[in-house]
């Protein structure tokens, strides 16, 4: 397969991500197939036109069904509102493409699970958008979890917080809206879910406080009228690994101040690791057992020797960025696509991620721990 056409659905924030994703890709990644882009679907049709113009679609369309009806398409990339992504997968999925749906893949389990069943029906390719994994130093990480460098493991800290939704004015938007979803232990917690569990395997059982901290925003920005809030702003929860460990987990998105503290201290007999997103071209590695005077968390610094960095740079300590991690999703998948085999965190991984989100929840709510 030397080329594969891409059809992107949404122009938004992850719209562009994904858009500049795709274009890079080829020149990181040089054995995956090429990506053509060929058409750029937003319900906004200026916003479509500039898209195409902007990232180098060859067409646009407001029509999101005939963007998967296109034939040159082999891949449809979903990054539109949450409440929207079963309806447009299962669509694509039919007309036999590979799917890039991003994160949640849906508002409910139930409909996760119909993504799944569908996807795997048809035997297309998926990858939902959990960029943060992709990092080269997370693998690592998990390299070493693996090796045993870190001996048994003990414990588990993560946490993802932002504050995109801290002022009590920020207004109804389709992230607050139920149809979408339960809240930000989907919104954010399903990243930091999908990091425990890249790193350490399943999540078996949870002990959750979910809440809804601001109960009201304005219908729009600026209005005066209010709307009651229905969905989550902070989720704390208590887990225990499939593995033996236990560790907490929270998600919020009104921590004031913080932008990307998207990270988790994991801690074993024979050492720690810690990492924040903020950072994120560097892992901090303690190993217990050393000389006393020389004791302290070593910082691991990224470069060409964690793979694939050196796919975007020769040098070490240039450093990666947000846009590259998606770099690195997209030409995996690609890859993966060429070699008929996803390479993850595909539908079903999301669908496990999602279990834990609903069993959090439904743990609130009985005020019990409960088993994923
Ligand atoms: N992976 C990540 O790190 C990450 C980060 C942010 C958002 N997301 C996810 O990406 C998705 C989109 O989030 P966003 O922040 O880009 O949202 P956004 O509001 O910036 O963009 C959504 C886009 O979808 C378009 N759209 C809405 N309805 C449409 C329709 N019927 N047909 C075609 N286009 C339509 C909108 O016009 C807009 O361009 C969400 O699922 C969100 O959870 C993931």
């Amino acid at each position: 397969m030397k080329e594969i056409g891409i059809g992107l659905i949404g122009t938004g924030f992850m719209g562009k991500a994904h858009a500049i994703a795709y274009r890079t890709a080829l020149s990181a990644f040089p054995d995956i197939p090429a990506p053509r882009l060929v058409a750029v679907a937003d319900v906004n049709t200026e916003a479509a036109r500039k898209a195409a113009h902007q990232y180098g679609f060859e067409s646009a369309t407001s029509d999101w069904k005939a963007l998967i009806a296109n034939p040159a398409i082999q891949v449809v990339s979903i990054t539109t509102p949450n409440s929207m992504h079963k309806e447009m997968a299962l669509a694509a999925i039919a007309a036999g493409k590979h799917v890039h749906c991003e994160k949640p893949l849906s508002p409910t389990l139930a409909d996760s699970l119909d993504m799944v069943k569908a996807a795997e029906a048809r035997g297309v390719c998926t990858q939902v958008g959990f960029n943060y994994i992709k990092n080269p130093l997370l693998k690592l990480a998990r390299q070493m979890v693996e090796a045993g460098e870190l001996g048994e493991i003990t414990g588990f800290r993560g946490i993802h917080a932002e504050d995109y939704m801290h002022d009590p004015q920020s207004p109804w938007t389709w992230r607050i809206d139920p149809s979408g979803g339960p809240g930000v232990i989907a919104d954010l917690g399903s990243h930091i879910i999908g990091m425990a569990r890249f790193l350490l395997g399943e999540i078996a059982e949870v002990s959750a406080d979910v809440r809804t901290v601001i109960k009201q925003r304005p219908v729009a920005r600026g209005a005066s009228e209010m709307k009651p809030v229905e969905v989550d702003d902070v989720a704390r929860i208590l887990v225990q690994f499939g593995r033996g460990c236990g560790g907490t987990i929270e998600a919020n998105w009104i921590q004031t101040g913080r932008k990307m503290q998207l990270g988790f201290e994991l801690t074993g007999e024979k050492g720690s690791l810690v990492f924040t997103q903020e950072r994120l071209n560097e892992l901090l590695y303690y190993k217990a057992g050393g000389e006393a005077r020389h004791m302290g968390f070593t910082r691991i610094e990224s470069g060409p020797q964690h793979e694939p960095y050196g796919g975007f740079c020769v040098a070490g300590g240039h450093q990666l960025g947000f846009n590259d991690l998606k770099t690195i999703e997209m030409a995996e998948f690609l890859g993966g696509i060429a070699k008929g085999k996803s390479t993850g965190p595909d539908f079903r991984e999301a669908y496990e991620i999602q279990k834990v989100v609903e069993a959090a929840i439904a743990s609130s709510q009985q005020r019990n721990w409960i088993k994923v």
